[in-house]
């Protein structure tokens, strides 16, 4: 095992070598980037009353049956609708909903068995299913212009399927070669990769943020024999934990800064929230600071940060003070070669860790609390395990898989330059690729199915900068060694302010138009977003 002691490795932001990126991007001030606060976005403040922490119990999303697992594939309905469902104690709250939950029915499946879910659009508006960390052909990845119309748009959608012109939202912008279809649509996933934890969320053109925000996404395991012979911890002791945050206003209602509270015309949030929105309600699988009462076992969580803009730096705190490892053996696209230690733990938005953590040695009634260092006041608590029995301790294993791709930049075909930085996006603030906001139009790269590349990013503020279809390697990060938590196959690498990053892949799998972008989904929806052409 390697152990690494929380941010002692950490080293000092790559402005050296970052500093070349920037002048050529026109950015001077990276010092004072780099001396930027940690946090990217603007905090609502809740007008409702907040209840006090650990006392509602941490819910666990339910697990969808199948339709039929007949013919080769396990099929899945989902009806995305308006639900009024009960977040805070007492309180209601409406949502969008994947099924009438938030987070949305868990699916879970099998490397290499095929999954359709057929989604009915029953909401006021277009959406977009991508499941994010999905190796999915191009025509089911979700592009954000492929809508699915409620019934009362239908009339947009030609002939009971295929539009010429998809509406791309609020810019007027058409997209040629958008796939739009009437209320529903059958998604269809291979799912031909590592096992791991992905999640699904709405994807709409300009319109992602306030729609996950409103409750879109839910999650979604592939299982396989590799992870299956490791015998870890399972049923009760593995722990799904969508950690999201939000605000409420003083009637129950989500409050969100969107211009248009309809989310049909005018795309993007007020002034003040530019740089992402955050809430000062820190959620784990829809319910407020909540409590999960556990064993002295070994545990394992796999948590996926669903926020739209806030970052997390999780730590486990006994009531003694005592930091509990969290064992790191999984990352986004499943298990590392070696379990990895930490004390506390960045994790950006959409990125996952698959943790262990050993509840073992303390005292029956104890409580850990799940901190979150890069918090202040309420948002400082994500949760709290508190210890009610005893239960069998369990080995840790020290290798965990060895069919992690090890690709070596000489391999690489191409090396590629992006800057993720602030500009002007059609007379507003906008965030920017190279210079340019998203555009369905315009092909930003083309690559070669098959072809290995390497892709530097940097970074004005913290950006999570997220590769459909891909799973990546981490080469460096600020001209250095990777950090540990950026150990194994990733989709998702969180830059920090000022910060440059080296990734490679191997784009394989299928061929068409996917995406790269940010994950702070309000920078996503004001242009941080780009289209990747695998030919
Ligand atoms: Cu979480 Cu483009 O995705
Ligand atoms: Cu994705
Ligand atoms: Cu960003």
């Amino acid at each position: 095992m390697r152990e690494h002691r929380g941010m002692t490795r950490r080293r000092a932001l790559g402005i050296g070598g970052a500093l070349g990126l920037l002048a050529t991007t026109g950015l001077s001030a990276a010092a004072a980037l780099a001396r930027r606060p940690s946090f990217t976005g603007a905090q609502l403040r809740s007008t409702a009353a907040l209840p006090p922490p650990f006392q509602t119990p941490m819910p666990v999303p339910s697990v969808l049956r199948p339709v039929s697992t007949s013919e080769g594939a396990d099929r899945y309905e989902i009806t995305q609708r308006e639900a009024t469902l009960q977040v805070l104690p007492g309180i209601s709250t409406p949502m969008w909903t994947y099924g009438g939950t938030f987070p949305g029915p868990t699916i879970e499946s099998r490397r290499g068995r095929k999954v359709i879910v057929t989604h009915h659009n029953e909401l006021p508006v277009p959406t977009v299913v991508h499941l994010h960390g999905g190796r999915t052909p191009a025509a089911h990845d979700g592009y954000p212009t492929d809508l699915v119309l409620p019934a009362a748009w239908s009339h947009l959608a030609l002939h009971g399927g295929h539009a010429g012109h998809g509406s791309a939202g609020g810019h007027g912008m058409t997209d040629a070669r958008a796939v739009v279809t009437n209320r529903q649509r059958a998604y269809e996933f291979p799912l031909d990769q590592r096992a791991t934890m992905l999640w699904y969320h709405d994807h709409r053109m300009d319109f992602t943020a306030p729609a996950i925000w409103r409750g879109l996404a839910g999650l979604h395991f592939v299982r396989d024999d590799v992870d299956d012979a490791l015998d870890l911890p399972r049923g009760d002791h593995e722990l799904p934990m969508m950690i999201a945050d939000r605000a409420f206003d003083a009637d129950g209602r989500l409050a969100y800064p969107a211009l248009d509270p309809t989310l049909t015309g005018q795309p993007g949030v007020t002034e003040a929230y530019l740089a992402g929105v955050l809430g000062d309600v820190i959620l784990v699988n829809g319910a407020p600071w909540p409590v999960h009462e556990v064993d002295t076992g070994v545990y394992r969580l796999r948590i996926l940060n669903g926020s739209n803009a806030r970052h997390y730096e999780l730590e486990a705190v006994a009531e003694n003070g005592r930091t509990l490892p969290l064992v790191q053996i999984g990352a986004d696209q499943g298990l590392l070669a070696a379990p990895v230690r930490h004390e506390h733990l960045p994790i950006a938005p959409a990125e996952r860790y698959d943790l262990l953590i050993d509840f073992g040695g303390l005292p029956v009634g104890s409580r850990v609390r799940l901190a979150n260092r890069l918090g202040t006041g309420r948002t400082a608590d994500v949760m709290q395990f508190h210890v009610v029995r005893h239960g069998a301790s369990a080995p840790i294993p020290d290798r965990l898989a060895d069919d992690l791709p090890e690709w070596d930049r000489s391999q690489a075909t191409v090396i590629r330059d992006f800057a993720f930085r602030a500009g002007r996006m059609n007379g507003r603030h906008g965030w920017l690729i190279d210079g340019q906001p998203f555009d369905p139009a315009r092909t930003d790269v083309t690559t070669r199915l098959g072809d290995i590349e390497v892709w530097r990013l940097i970074a004005d503020v913290h950006h999570p900068i997220h590769l459909h279809l891909v799973g990546f390697r981490v080469l460096s990060r600020g001209g250095a060694e990777p950090l540990p938590h950026d150990a194994g196959l990733k989709d998702t690498i969180s830059l920090r302010p000022g910060e440059s990053a080296e990734i490679i892949t191997r784009f394989d799998g299928y061929r068409g138009r996917y995406l790269f972008h940010c994950h702070n989904a309000e920078h996503e929806d004001m242009g941080m977003m780009a289209n990747l052409e695998i030919v």
